[in-house]
């Protein structure tokens, strides 16, 4: 079992989101891409965020692509029901139980409600193939997993998020990590006190 729950990071996410929410504005459907995300406790919570602070029209258009490891189905079966019981809910901040969650029928757990489900798609995803999902992502959040690779199979990941991200597409991970500096010419800091990155513009790369 991965080790996550709901609002882990709360402060490094509402950062992401108070740089994001402004970046998003005009973009017909905002793609996001949630690297290691276990059970769907990080991509939902950052779900809600989004909802909290975005209007209903342009929430509606964003899609989460939620990926980790894990090939047994077990994590899409879980993200996909956006069912857990009562005792991982129980550091939710005020409020948020009430508004995003319902019982689902079962004793002692909720559900997430659609609104908010709708928004967030699995996939089974092996970071160190080192090929991208995808690319055009205005967000790439990848916490508490790049820790565990050797610094090289770090850069390498790195270098794919670089590759996922649309122009000007913001890349974030958890306080504690730092930036291989070799990675400069890709990424711009944007907060000082923080790990949220913006992707620099490809003439002024480094290949
Ligand atoms: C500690 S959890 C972090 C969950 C969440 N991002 C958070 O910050 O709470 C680490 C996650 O990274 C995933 N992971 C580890 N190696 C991976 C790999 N090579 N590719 C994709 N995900 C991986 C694990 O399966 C696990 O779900």
């Amino acid at each position: 079992m991965a080790f996550t729950f709901f609002f882990r990071d709360q402060q490094v996410l509402e950062r992401v989101v108070d740089h994001l929410v402004p970046a998003l504005a005009g973009r017909r459907h905002p793609r996001i891409w949630d690297a290691g995300a276990a059970m769907g406790q990080e991509p939902y919570t950052l779900a809600i965020l989004l909802a909290e602070r975005m209007g209903r029209f342009a929430f509606n258009n964003v899609r989460i692509d939620a990926t980790d490891v894990e090939s047994t189905g077990q994590f899409a079966r879980i993200i996909a029901s956006g069912s857990y019981p009562r005792e991982e809910l129980a550091r939710l901040p005020e409020g948020i139980l009430e508004k995003y969650f319902e019982p689902n029928g079962e004793a002692g757990h909720f559900r997430v409600i659609e609104k908010i489900r709708s928004r967030v798609v699995f996939q089974s995803h092996d970071l160190l193939s080192f090929r991208e999902i995808g690319q055009g992502y205005a967000l790439v959040l990848c916490k508490n997993v790049l820790l565990h690779f050797p610094p090289r199979d770090r850069i390498e990941v790195l270098r794919m998020f670089h590759r996922a991200l649309a122009s000007g597409g913001l890349f974030a991970t958890e306080h504690t990590q730092e930036l291989p500096a070799e990675l400069s010419p890709l990424f711009e800091r944007v907060i000082p006190d923080g790990q949220l990155f913006r992707k620099r513009e490809a003439e002024r790369c480094a290949s």
